[in-house]
């Protein structure tokens, strides 16, 4: 293999160029196809303006389109110089490329199907666990070990430095399939906030990947540069899809953009070997899918929306949204939640009398809910940047924990 790893850094240098182009063209594409959206009736309104007019979505599908035809025509790069290669054509490769190409057309696929018919949470969840397994053979038949690294002071307990959990490691990679494709989708709601999440863990991962290729050896940090390669033409297809949707936006971006763009997440973590730092990147989606729980598995009222309420009528401002429901009718585990939650002061808590019966009224359990309790009303441009900002400097710490901390648990 030794003539392909030389082409790490060219490779990846044509991908940056590919990159730029898709970013353009994906920016000039979807300004040309917001008046068609419209014709279609391929629309929504925006929930935090006073009048929004018809605002198109899921533009989102226009950037996937693009992000697939770039990837598409990259995929020719290394192919020639493997095919060139004196020690055999490296299959095993290129099958990875295309297990998660499969995986992302398909949650790009799920995504375009539900915002058109608004699916069954049922059927969004077993779509996503089952596109997943192109993936997982790949990784089966790329010989890729089912073996976790214990922690140092694990070991000596143990026995042993790996511990091989064998179907379970991939019955967790499906269920990071399913936690990347929802993680957001379910903070979303406000402009730019969905679009600036990719942008932000996309460019995180990359970085990522970079300083991984220059500390690893070439056949580990092949890896790396295929999730990079991945991330690339993805971020400038965000960024321009991002520009667009930024307040005030004059697209959404869709559940389309949602489903692709964690899914990619979920495919570079698997191929590149790093689902464990990946997972350290979301925090903030993690941290939001616990706290939605309650809501999401309906132990307490879950209502169709539940991004922050428009003051419409008094001072313009995003303020928390709430759900409602009789305290006594709730099952004592939602209770249990319901107490924590009001302990550890995360949940803005109410009751008021209506019909005679004693109500509760809380918070919408969302990270972004949950920083309008903290902060007090913002506009909406300021929720979605005091997000991102929070968003980056998770970032900031987990390369902090990911480079610095992990020296203290790991031997690498
Ligand atoms: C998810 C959230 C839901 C949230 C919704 C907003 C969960 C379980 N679901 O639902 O709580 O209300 O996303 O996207 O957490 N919209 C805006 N401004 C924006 C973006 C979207 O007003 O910047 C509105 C538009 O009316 C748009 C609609 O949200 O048409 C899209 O919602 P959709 O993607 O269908 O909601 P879900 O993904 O089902
Ligand atoms: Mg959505």
């Amino acid at each position: 293999n030794s003539s392909n790893e030389e082409y790490i850094v060219e490779t990846v240098v044509v991908n940056v160029f590919l990159s730029l182009i898709a970013g353009y063209l994906a920016h000039y594409l979807m300004k040309e196809y917001i008046p068609i959206f419209k014709q279609r009736g391929l629309f929504g309104k925006d929930m935090c303006k006073l009048n929004s007019g018809d605002i198109p979505e899921p533009m989102g599908v226009i950037a996937a389109a693009v992000y697939l035809i770039f990837v598409f025509l990259f995929i020719s790069v290394p192919f020639i110089v493997w095919v060139q290669d004196s020690s055999g054509f490296p299959y095993v490769r290129l099958l990875s490329l295309l297990g998660g190409v499969i995986s992302i057309c398909a949650a790009i696929l799920l995504g375009f199907v539900d915002d058109i018919l608004d699916l069954r949470w049922r059927h969004k969840l077993l779509f996503p666990t089952l596109s997943s397994v192109p993936l997982l053979i790949v990784y089966k038949l790329s010989g890729h070990s089912t073996a976790m690294l214990l922690p140092k002071f694990i070991q000596p307990f143990i026995g042993t430095t790996y511990l091989d959990i064998g179907p379970l490691f991939y019955i967790y990679m499906g269920m990071l399939v399913i936690f990347c494709t929802n993680a957001i989708n379910i903070i979303a709601g406000i402009n730019g906030v969905e679009a600036g999440q990719g942008i932000v863990l996309g460019a995180s991962i990359a970085i990522f990947n970079v300083i991984q290729i220059a500390r690893l050896d070439v056949e580990e940090g092949w890896y790396h540069s295929l999730s990079l390669c991945l991330l690339l033409p993805f971020i400038a297809t965000s960024v321009a899809l991002y520009s667009l949707n930024r307040y005030p936006a004059k697209v959404f971006v869709g559940d389309t953009y949602c489903y692709w763009a964690g899914m990619l997440l979920a495919v570079v973590g698997i191929l590149g070997h790093f689902s464990k730092t990946l997972l350290i990147f979301c925090v903030p989606q993690v941290f939001n899918f616990l706290y939605s729980i309650p809501q999401l598995f309906h132990f307490v009222p879950c209502p169709r929306h539940r991004l922050p309420r428009f003051d419409r009528d008094g001072d313009k401002k995003l303020h928390i949204s709430v759900a409602e429901f009789e305290p006594e009718k709730i099952s004592k585990l939602a209770t249990i939640m319901v107490v924590t939650l009001r302990m550890t002061k995360l949940l803005k808590y109410e009751e008021f009398q209506k019909d005679g019966a004693r109500w509760a009224r809380i918070n919408n359990l969302t990270i972004l809910n949950l920083i309008l309790k903290f902060t007090g009303p913002l506009y909406e441009y300021q929720l979605n940047n005091v997000f991102l900002g929070l968003q980056i400097a998770c970032s900031a710490l987990a390369f902090v924990g990911r480079f610095y901390f992990a020296s203290f648990l790991y031997d690498e």
